[in-house]
């Protein structure tokens, strides 16, 4: 067997075999196939597609690069969370306060932010102290006790993704569904949960844009999580414009807790509670999703879900004193606002042109290796369907460099427009697969 014959096989449009699909994950992991083979294979594979058994052995051999968590130690059904990213997205740290408050176990491994989209990492690393690499005997001992806990994820997982991932973003290949389902359900299924939400987002804040490829991806997803025995769900949700108010790491740890106060905005509490519901009732604590939602609505009503995360926040070292003051928070030295030019209704805000002008304020990075500014980021004045008038605040932009926050003011500003009739504001949640 040999690269070559494998690209030209893809090339002409041919399924290709689990032993060539393991045959090139192994030789790419291991270093033997170079760089420009792999490039080569990934575009055929972005023109001429896998199929869903192509696709599901792709998945099993990227998972097969690394360790398989095991979570037996964990009492309960052990339930993951996902989102294929987003801007301004929270609600891993809601919705799991609120599932784990409600009795399910979420032991979960999240990533960093990379590009326009943040990660759960990222945002957690700017309460103060709070460890997110522990032992797995410490992770493991964190479930038990308190039913949350959340991670970095070790290289050890599915490590062909961490290779395969960086050659996808140089070479425009991230955007196909077979490849995107691969990366996550490898990283998923070796993370060791029984059962897993996906919340798959699309718009102009999403990989991918429109709802039919959203939806497409998500039934793959399902398809391949029940192929493996896990429970899977995914809801398809509109990414169109940021989630809540805040994106960037501390601002968005600030709306997580004032969202478990019952003060948050409503796309973000609607949203949590729905990804929530699903959760509760994958990890068997409802007889039906309908059940789960009333259960997380209780959490969140009778402060259950905030003294989890207080719980979880103590637990990972974290300063729990953060959740009354939110001063501990890393402090940005410099401000620029963005006011509107004109009246009318909020019409559309891009949460791309938005993460990315928050990633350029300090909050992302454009390189894994690029340090990121923990207080930087963008507070919305405003969300699609507001009234507004000419003068009036639409956003602030926070950092610690004011050459970078002022030039993503000018960024941000671009992202609002603003329209003379009132625009259709509807659910986020357009579509469960089951
Ligand atoms: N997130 C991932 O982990 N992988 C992808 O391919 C896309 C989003």
């Amino acid at each position: 067997m040999n690269m070559y014959d494998i690209i030209y096989k893809k090339r002409e449009g041919h399924a290709l075999s689990k032993e060539e699909i393991e045959f090139f994950i192994k030789g790419y992991t291991d270093g033997n196939i170079p760089d420009y083979q792999a490039s080569a294979l990934l575009m055929a594979i972005f023109f001429k597609k896998l199929n869903k058994n192509e696709t599901i052995e792709l998945t099993r051999a990227m998972m097969n690069t690394g360790d398989v968590v095991d979570l037996s130690a964990i009492q309960g059904i052990k339930v993951d969370k996902h989102s294929t990213g987003g801007v301004g997205d929270k609600t891993t740290l809601i919705a799991g306060s609120l599932a784990a408050s409600c009795g399910v176990p979420v032991a979960k491994m999240s990533g960093r932010g990379l590009g326009f989209t943040g990660g759960t990492i990222d945002k957690m690393e700017s309460i103060p102290g709070l460890k997110t690499t522990l032992k797995p005997e410490e992770f493991i001992s964190l479930v038990n006790n308190v039913g949350l806990s959340v991670i970095g994820q070790t290289a050890e997982i599915a490590a062909a993704d961490k290779k395969l991932y960086a050659l996808r973003d140089v070479t425009a290949t991230v955007d196909d569904i077979s490849l995107i389902t691969s990366s996550i359900m490898s990283k998923k299924l070796a993370s060791g949960s029984d059962a897993i939400v996906l919340d798959v987002k699309f718009g102009n804040g999403a990989f991918m844009e429109s709802f039919e490829d959203a939806c497409r991806l998500g039934e793959l997803m399902v398809g391949i999580g029940k192929a493996e025995g896990k429970n899977t769900v995914a809801l398809i949700t509109d990414m169109n414009q940021p989630l809540g108010y805040a994106v960037g790491n501390s601002l968005e740890v600030i709306e997580v807790i004032e969202t478990l106060k019952g003060k948050g905005p409503e796309d973000i509490t609607d949203l949590s509670l729905t990804l929530a519901a699903y959760m509760i009732f994958l990890g068997q604590k409802a007889v039906s999703p309908e059940e789960g939602f009333k259960k997380a609505k209780q959490a969140l009503d009778d402060g259950s879900a905030l003294n989890k995360l207080a719980e979880f926040i103590e637990g990972q070292g974290g300063d729990p004193e953060v959740i009354n003051r939110y001063a501990l928070f890393p402090q940005p030295a410099c401000i620029s606002k963005i006011y509107s030019q004109e009246d009318g209704f909020i019409g559309s805000i891009e949460a791309k042109i938005i993460g990315l002008a928050s990633q350029h304020s300090g909050a992302g990075r454009a390189t894994k290796d690029d340090n990121i500014d923990l207080s930087a980021g963008i507070l919305l004045n405003k969300k699609v369907g507001e009234t507004i008038q000419a003068g009036e605040l639409l956003a602030t932009v926070y950092g610690n460099d004011h050459r970078r926050v002022d030039k993503a003011a000018l960024e941000a500003a671009r992202a609002f427009h603003v329209q003379s009739s009132k625009p259709q504001v509807t659910n986020l949640v357009k579509k469960v697969i089951q």
